[in-house]
């Protein structure tokens, strides 16, 4: 079941435990959250010092009297658990917690996200505290979501995580013979005589078993998840009823967040984009794709937990956000199915590692502030918004974006270990069907296909068990299926697969991959259409392939394979399979996805082009849709597009959009 709030969430993280001796400070906040319409702060995930100063001694009052505060005033609260950052006496006290790191060296105190989520005395006292602040404060009607610690990561290489890898690989596997057969470990005669010789990957140790890699990432992804679930268990152990969350990072690699998600009512993430470092259409895009993976996670609306009002302060180059870029990115979150806009920070803090982050409220502390202006001006969008319901997020074509298989064509040693690309190779399929105006679900390899009309697998190095049975019915039903090059070279442990690939496919797909060449930076080859209409160049890898039904669109234009197919079309049943041989530039993959999506008769928003740098998506409900049209040129951009029947419920539509600018329609389905 979604989880639903009565309003759309706007507020961020706010630290009033930084500040109990400024009780006017405290008290100014107050009247400026109000004031920026802020309805939700996040409170004390990192309060662990000031909630337990002594081992089992609680001082929860300060805590109490702060969510009573907000609550009067109206706002609510995401209450956190600590375990994101420990005291120091808790490290003092039971060393185990402190990380090891791969090359086996075991940290002292410092910094936070860097516990061991074996240790049983971190889960026993991640546990107590947990139990504690469930009993105290669930029932607080101010109390309407849990935030579990913070931003999980991180990997530990201690003996307990160690023997909890042997216990997860027997599990797994259950016997050594059958460990070594999975790994192919006769390979530099590195085959395991038991379980207790298995150590992870370490740059002092072994690292050429890739099997081995892979489920060590999948073994650690599991033990944060694990980790995850026992602290949510631990409020439920204590009566808790209200659903919990704990916030995602953009493009994390070491967390399968599909299965993290399992273990959530609600996904929530942390988007930081590099604003104006690219070209603004671009970050917006590679956001945007982050916003439809945690929306596709659980086919559900998500939150925004985290984000900044203005700068960060941990990149290289901390640039101010642009006027509008704000309000834009904070909107495009809603447009993608969030119903939360969350901020790092309320107030900035005075001292340590963040004191020049971004925040809502400056040092200066007082409302004649750009940004704070600037956040007024969405907490005024976000509640006219929340008068209405604007339905969901829903989807006639997908993408993958598959963990493993990231975890896989990463770790391998193949045709180039500069760069493989995946996301950016990802993010060309996105970018091709978002600038068609077509919502976007991000799926992985074992989400269903049915759904869809088009489905497009990027670099698919890895199939999951049964994908290629999965794609065959699809197309054979009807559907449209993008595969690119490297795809389906290896199983689940990353052994290859014997007898051609794209494996379990080459039917499907109306041809075999033969060989892939890889270029150096800097060198390009070209796709020519066949009839010598159109030509793109590609890039990085270039895939032979051999066709047997497949009927080719674009052939190379140089090198000794000038001639042979560059892209493939093949019908297998009622559906179609299409083939990309290389990686093209975007300019390809706009007009093949606009060529196919009109094959597949997807349904678009406007009959015609959106221009380069708009971004349409769109919120529906059974009566209504809601489309968002955001303008992320820094320039004004003339776009008429067919209004009837639309009303204007936010921004101006007069045929030209400003720089940044949003408009949201609402148009009768
Ligand atoms: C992350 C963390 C926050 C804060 C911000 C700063 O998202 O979750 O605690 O450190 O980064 O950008
Ligand atoms: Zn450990």
């Amino acid at each position: 079941m979604a989880v639903k709030f009565d309003r759309l969430l706007y507020g961020g993280d706010y630290n009033p435990d930084q500040w109990l001796e400024y009780p006017e400070i405290l008290e100014e906040d107050i009247r400026l959250m109000k004031k920026a319409h802020i309805n939700t702060v996040t409170l004390a995930m990192f309060a662990w010092a000031k909630l337990e100063p002594e081992d089992g001694v609680y001082d929860f009052d300060w805590l109490a009297d702060m969510i009573d505060r907000l609550y009067e005033n109206g706002i609510s609260v995401i209450l956190g658990t600590p375990s994101g950052a420990r005291p120091h006496w808790l490290a003092d006290r039971y060393p185990e917690v402190l990380q090891v790191d791969e090359a086996r060296r075991r940290q002292i105190f410092g910094l936070r996200h860097n516990a061991c989520f074996t240790s049983p005395a971190y889960r026993k006292k991640v546990r107590d505290i947990n139990m504690e602040l469930a009993k105290r404060f669930d029932h607080h009607p101010a109390v309407i979501l849990w935030h579990i610690s913070n931003e999980f990561g991180g990997e530990c290489h201690c003996p307990l995580c160690q023997q909890a890898f042997r216990d997860w690989l027997k599990e797994r596997y259950q016997t050594i013979d059958e460990v070594n057969r999975r790994w192919n470990t006769a390979f530099w005669s590195h085959t395991y005589q038991s379980f207790d010789q298995i150590e992870s990957p370490s740059s002092i140790g072994e690292g050429s078993i890739q099997g081995l890699a892979l489920d060590w990432r999948r073994f650690t992804s599991h033990q944060i998840t694990d980790f995850c679930r026992a602290e949510i268990q631990a409020l439920r152990d204590a009566g808790a009823k209200k659903p919990a969350t704990t916030n995602f990072m953009y493009n994390y690699p070491l967390i399968n967040y599909h299965e993290m998600a399992r273990v959530l009512d609600v996904v929530s993430w942390d988007n930081y984009p590099q604003w104006h470092h690219q070209k603004e259409p671009v970050t917006a895009m590679k956001s945007a794709m982050q916003h439809d993976i945690m929306r596709t996670l659980k086919k559900e609306p998500f939150l925004l937990m985290e984000s900044s009002p203005s700068s960060v302060n941990w990149v290289p180059v901390s640039r101010l956000r642009k006027p509008g870029i704000i309000e834009n990115a904070s909107l495009q979150a809603i447009a993608h199915g969030s119903e939360s806009v969350l901020y790092f920070q309320i107030r900035k803090n005075r001292g340590g590692f963040e004191k020049f982050h971004g925040a809502v409220i400056d040092h200066y502390g007082k409302e004649d502030d750009r940004v704070f202006q600037e956040c007024c001006q969405v907490g005024d969008d976000l509640e006219q918004l929340s008068r209405m319901d604007l339905g969901r997020v829903e989807s006639q074509v997908a993408v993958i974006y598959d963990w493993e298989n990231r975890w896989a064509v990463e770790g391998s040693c193949g045709p180039r270990n500069e760069n493989m690309f995946y996301k950016e190779t990802v993010e060309k399929s996105y970018y091709a069907f978002r600038k068609l105006g077509l919502n976007v679900d991000m799926i992985d390899g074992t989400q269903e296909l049915d759904c869809y009309r088009i489905v497009a697998a990027p670099l698919l190095y890895l199939f999951r068990p049964g994908f290629s049975e999965k794609v065959r019915r699809f197309v054979e039903n009807g559907g449209y299926f993008i595969l690119t090059y490297w795809s389906g070279v290896v199983d689940e442990n990353d052994c290859c697969v014997l007898g051609g690939t794209p494996g379990g496919l080459m039917d499907v797909m109306g041809l075999r991959s033969t060989e892939i060449d890889a270029l150096y930076e800097g060198e390009s080859n070209e796709m020519v259409s066949v009839d010598g209409g159109k030509t793109y160049t590609c890039e990085h890898l270039c895939q032979l392939v051999k066709p047997s039904t497949a009927r080719t669109l674009y052939q190379y234009g140089k090198d000794f394979y000038a001639g042979t197919p560059a892209a493939t079309e093949n019908v297998f049943g009622k559906g179609k399979a299409f083939y990309i041989c290389a990686d093209a530039e975007q300019a390809f993959y706009d007009d093949l996805y606009a060529d196919i999506a009109a094959q597949a008769e997807v349904k678009r928003v406007f009959a015609q082009p959106i221009p380069e740098g708009i971004a349409v998506s769109v919120r529906e409900d059974a009566e209504n849709a809601y489309i968002f049209i955001q303008n992320y040129n820094a320039q004004p951009t003339a776009f008429s597009p067919d209004l009837e029947g639309a009303e204007v419920l936010l921004g101006v539509m007069d045929g030209e959009m400003k720089p940044f600018s949003t408009v949201i329609l609402r148009k009768k389905k």
